[in-house]
């Protein structure tokens, strides 16, 4: 065991520190508008007030509630009143997009053929279809007028994950970049990449999602992984070199704005974690945010406003993965959310993946020096992880707590995180994380891996199964040279499919999680019902049925597909969007 000593300046915000809000505006982010009517809980997911449109100038609607707040001095508005306020004041949300039909869809992309089961062959043409549902395009007005809306003007048409996710978000779109790809809408994919590079040019960061609520928030960085896939299927340097620049200035944000030293012995170490300094509560989940926050100190509650921001920028919102109890152990409730007191596995193999993926695309270009430059970084990442990450008893990595300076033991799919990032030095060490895969207990269910083998009530936790971890953990095992760790990723891709495709008989619909057992169900807990479309569900469900096309079965187990179903499906999807 190392002796540790963190030593950044910027590891805890010192008590009285300024931080930021959300964002700017008095009425999506602070202030009394939002407090009111968030609090009167006037609509089933604090998301919509926040997705409202403004039907005014923000300094008229502003001085027209402080107006109406001096008929109730020293008291709330009155719903009925906030009511009214907002019927003058806002429009529903939704009037910022336009629907939009990708126009470089075609009905037979290539990879159909290689689906040599008949009822998955129609289903993966279903998905393919769905792309035309989830297109938007931000209307004209939102660029012309952006203090109208919360919504963030984009250049580009874009394909939303669906339900109450109206607007882009930032990981999800790697699986959906990923299905557009195999469904050959090459400058679809090109349009979203370009988003994200504008987005990186005004703001320094890719924000969690389209909204300004989210602009002081990013999420795991996969922006350099769209790339590298829109380079393989493309080929397009001059696109290369077109957006290189943002992916360091991302690159960059990351490394001062979201890491930690940590002093061993021998070395110090630089990690990243999710760290952002806001102290509000989230917008689109105020009244939860200031409800958990209830009876702690002022500093406490602005403490773990920052904790769940930060737990949202992780992608996994929310999760025992960030809990750390009075204790220094990993346990507790949502309450004892720590997520910047963690190092997590996940985002530092991102982080490897980048370094390796930003060394490459400059050798493509010929700049020599920034290859170099990059694999310094990736090569002392990877001594970082091993020293800190890695456990080689257990023979996994795991999440690193600041606090306590030990490493989360619990089983997490981002355990394996690494092994997909070939973010190791030494080839034993994945012979060692699939046998601790096998030994871990997320293999035991039906329908894919937990999330953890935790049940917490919240949604990235035990009975859940997300795409993008069943994705990430089966393309780490087929990476690899052993035939049984390439079995193992067949057999994973087989299971989920297969509850993809019982899901999708049932509920004539895809889900953004599923659970893990059962015959096909979508998954549940945390904020907000579940939600259907879905992006990354269909994109790593494409993938599987890519790559595993010759050998999956949809078996005998499962009822056949009527064709009316599938009309259903289309019914419910378009009263939906
Ligand atoms: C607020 O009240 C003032 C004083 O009565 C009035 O002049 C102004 O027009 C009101 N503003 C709005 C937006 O209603
Ligand atoms: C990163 O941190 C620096 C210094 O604290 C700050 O000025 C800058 O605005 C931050 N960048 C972003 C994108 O938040
Ligand atoms: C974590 O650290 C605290 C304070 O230093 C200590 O009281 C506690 O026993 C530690 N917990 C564990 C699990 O090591
Ligand atoms: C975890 O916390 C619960 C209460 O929140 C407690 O009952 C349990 O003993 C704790 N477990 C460990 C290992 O500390």
């Amino acid at each position: 065991m190392h002796c540790l000593i963190v030593i950044s300046s910027t590891l805890l915000f010192s008590s009285g520190d300024a931080l930021l809000a959300p964002c700017d505006s008095q009425i999506y982010c602070t202030g009394e508008v939002l407090r009111q009517v968030q609090m009167a809980k006037l609509f089933d997911d604090d998301k919509y007030f926040v997705d409202m449109t403004l039907t005014t100038a923000p300094e008229v609607v502003l001085e027209a509630f402080t107006n109406l707040s001096s008929v109730f001095p020293d008291k709330a508005v009155p719903s009925l009143e906030l009511k009214k306020f907002l019927q003058t004041y806002f429009k529903e949300p939704g009037n910022e997009f336009e629907r939009w039909t990708p126009t470089d869809w075609h009905s037979k992309p290539n990879f159909l053929s290689k689906v040599s089961d008949s009822k998955y062959r129609s289903w993966a043409e279903e998905l393919h279809s769905l792309w035309k549902s989830l297109g938007r395009k931000i209307r004209d007005d939102v660029r012309d007028h952006p203090e109208l809306y919360s919504q963030i003007y984009t250049p580009h048409p874009v394909v939303v994950p669906g339900g109450r996710f109206r607007e882009l978000y930032y990981w999800d779109s790697y699986w959906v970049i990923n299905g557009l790809l195999l469904s050959e809408m090459t400058e679809t994919a090109r349009g979203m990449i370009l988003n994200f590079v504008y987005l990186v040019e005004r703001y320094g960061i890719v924000p969690n999602g389209g909204r300004v609520y989210y602009e002081r928030r990013s999420q795991p960085p996969f922006l350099p992984l769209m790339v590298e896939r829109f380079y393989e299927a493309t080929g397009d340097k001059d696109f290369l070199r077109q957006v290189l620049p943002a992916l360091e200035r991302e690159y960059s944000f990351w490394m001062q704005n979201r890491s930690v030293d940590v002093v061993t012995s021998e070395l110090t170490h630089i990690l990243n974690r999710y760290n952002v300094p806001v102290d509000h509560p989230r917008p689109e989940s105020y009244s939860d945010d200031v409800e958990l926050a209830e009876g702690l100190s002022t500093e406490a509650q602005k403490q773990l406003w920052m904790d769940l921001t930060s737990g949202a920028e992780s992608g996994w919102d929310f999760s025992s993965r960030w809990f750390i109890d009075d204790t220094g152990r990993n346990n507790g409730s949502l309450r004892d959310t720590q997520t910047s007191s963690i190092l997590p596995a996940d985002l530092n193999a991102i982080m490897c993946r980048n370094e390796r993926l930003l060394a490459s695309f400059h050798r493509s270009l010929g700049n020599e020096e920034k290859a170099l430059k990059y694999e310094k970084a990736l090569s002392a990442r990877i001594k970082a992880v091993e020293s800190l990450l890695w456990d080689a008893e257990k023979g996994a990595w795991f999440d690193y707590n600041l606090v306590n300076k030990t490493r989360h033991l619990s089983f997490y799919p981002s355990n394996l995180a690494p092994l997909w990032a070939q973010c190791y030095s030494k080839s034993e060490m994945s012979d060692q994380a699939v046998q601790y895969l096998r030994d871990s207990g997320g293999l035991d269910y039906p329908n894919g891996i937990p999330t953890s083998l935790s049940d917490s009530g919240q949604q990235w936790d035990m009975p859940n199964t997300w795409p993008p971890l069943q994705h990430i953990i089966i393309e780490g095992l087929s990476g690899l040279h052993s035939a049984h760790a390439q079995e193992l990723a067949f057999s994973l891709a087989q299971r989920w499919i297969q509850t993809n495709w019982r899901a999708f008989i049932k509920y004539e619909a895809m889900f953004e999680k599923y659970d893990v057992s059962g015959d096909g169900k979508p998954g549940g807990g945390g904020e907000y019902e579940v939600q259907l479309g879905f992006g990354w569900t269909n994109g790593v469900a494409l993938q599987l049925l890519d790559q595993y096309g010759d050998r999956l079965s949809s078996g005998g187990r499962v009822p056949v597909c009527s064709s009316a179903l599938i009309g259903l499906v289309y019914a419910v999807l378009k009263s939906l969007f």
